[in-house]
């Protein structure tokens, strides 16, 4: 069998798709010592796990890795629990309330960022627009002061840098724990008078939110909006970031997309599919399992490789080929967000937010490309993706015909 390359090393942050096929290939379950778990990698696997339809897995592994940072999510619970927590938010993302009330939101949030320099005629569209344009939109939607924009971002920042702090820094682990606190002061007051105004934004529909009659506690608010940081800021920020790094690299496809705009829901679902913003999810198995290639032990952690698992060419044709007019992908629908790609997860936990990214990225895209006649790689432009956990280009570097002041 061909060696089973560290996913710790450098090199395979670099580019992991080929260790992924040595994976797929020869050791489709196996130990890896540096993150104590069993990593699986084909489709059919990572498809079973998530769905879960025997009830063999758990999120408890998610307790230690969240909840300094946020305290307690749905994405920590399972069963009923789960399945009670998930229903007070849900309602929410719908596809109606998003298209009623929060549409709006996106599209002035995206051209507010896109008029900062659109007269420019040059832009890093992650720096400028993709880090900031799905924070801003939360923020919006919470119903929250504008001025605090800024202040959100830093949080956000300080967030996903705990989050994906593999090498344990304690500078990192220590700014994290004080965002915990910070945000924690600044939501409470907030959460508090909005229960006594009760307006038409999220925050409120949070706090009016009832099922079987359970409602969300003040702690319970503010730990789902501090995951809706992470969860629905840098997933959508690597998201817009990859659709753009993925065209530009294809030309011909980014000229078919500016032609038809009605192509951007395919780009969107063959960049989840090709570059996935989460390469990792992390299971812990409550029993013993059966998985190809072996048997996982009961109160195992199951790694979960999404970004292997989208490669896998037992489920798509050359899967290595970054192509929207691909007949193998389902597109999702302005209110359905299933899909095949495993960027989203699949059963209890599948992304709440996935309708929201989806408005997003196709406003935001749509926008963009309109405001951005002309548009090409600036020198400068490093390829590469980053990260392990998230992946996505850390600068995309672009040039394109001004609009006229
Ligand atoms: C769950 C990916 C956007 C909120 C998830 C999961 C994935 C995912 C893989 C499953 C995690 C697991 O099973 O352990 C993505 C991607 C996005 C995106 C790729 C963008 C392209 C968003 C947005 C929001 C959001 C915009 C909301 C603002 C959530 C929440 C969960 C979740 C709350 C937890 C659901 C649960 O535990 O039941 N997302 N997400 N996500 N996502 Fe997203």
């Amino acid at each position: 069998a061909q060696q089973v390359p560290n996913i710790l090393s450098p090199e395979f942050a670099a580019d992991p798709y080929p260790a992924y096929r040595v994976m797929r290939e020869s050791a489709p379950l196996f130990w890896h010592e540096a993150t104590r778990s069993y990593i699986i990698s084909r489709y059919e696997d990572v498809e079973r796990v998530f769905k879960d339809r025997n009830g063999e897995f758990t999120t408890d592994n998610y307790t230690w890795q969240l909840e300094p940072v946020h305290g307690k999510t749905i994405l920590q619970l399972s069963g009923r629990e789960h399945a009670v927590r998930r229903a007070l938010v849900a309602p929410a993302f719908r596809g109606s309330d998003l298209q009623e009330k929060f549409l709006p939101v996106i599209e002035r949030n995206s051209r507010e960022l896109i008029d900062a320099f659109r007269h420019t005629g040059s832009a890093d569209l992650v720096a400028d627009y993709a880090t900031r344009f799905p924070v801003n939109v939360i923020a919006d939607m919470l119903g929250l002061d504008k001025a605090d924009h800024a202040r959100f971002h830093r949080w956000y920042t300080s967030v996903i840098a705990f989050l994906g702090n593999l090498s344990g820094d304690p500078e990192v682990t220590a700014a994290g724990e004080r965002t915990r606190a910070e945000f924690a002061e600044y939501m409470f007051p907030i959460i508090r008078e909005r229960r006594e105004n009760l307006g038409d934004d999220l925050l409120s529909t949070l706090c009016a939110a009832e099922v079987d009659g359970v409602r969300m506690s003040d702690e319970d608010i503010k730990a789902f909006c501090s995951l809706l940081l992470a969860a629905g800021g840098e997933t959508t920020d690597k998201a817009i970031a990859g659709i753009f790094a993925n065209l530009l690299l294809h030309p011909e496809q980014l000229a078919a997309v500016r032609e038809d705009h009605g192509l951007i829901p395919r780009a969107f679902a063959e960049t989840l599919r090709y570059t996935p913003p989460v390469h990792m999810i992390m299971r812990q198995s409550a029993t013993e399992v059966t998985l190809s290639g072996g048997t996982v032990p009961a109160g195992a952690t199951v790694t979960c490789l999404i970004g292997a698992a989208n490669r896998d060419e037992s489920r798509y044709r050359d899967p290595d080929r970054f192509d929207i007019f691909r007949d193998d992908l389902t597109v999702t629908t302005a209110f359905s967000a299933a899909a095949d790609h495993l960027a989203f997860a699949l059963g209890r936990h599948f992304c709440v937010g996935a309708l929201l990214a989806k408005a997003e990225v196709e406003t935001g895209v749509s926008q963009l490309l309109d405001a951005m006649p002309g548009l090409r790689l600036a020198d400068g432009f490093d390829p590469v993706e980053q990260g392990v956990f998230t992946r996505g280009p850390q600068s995309l570097p672009v040039r394109f015909t001004p609009a006229a002041a």
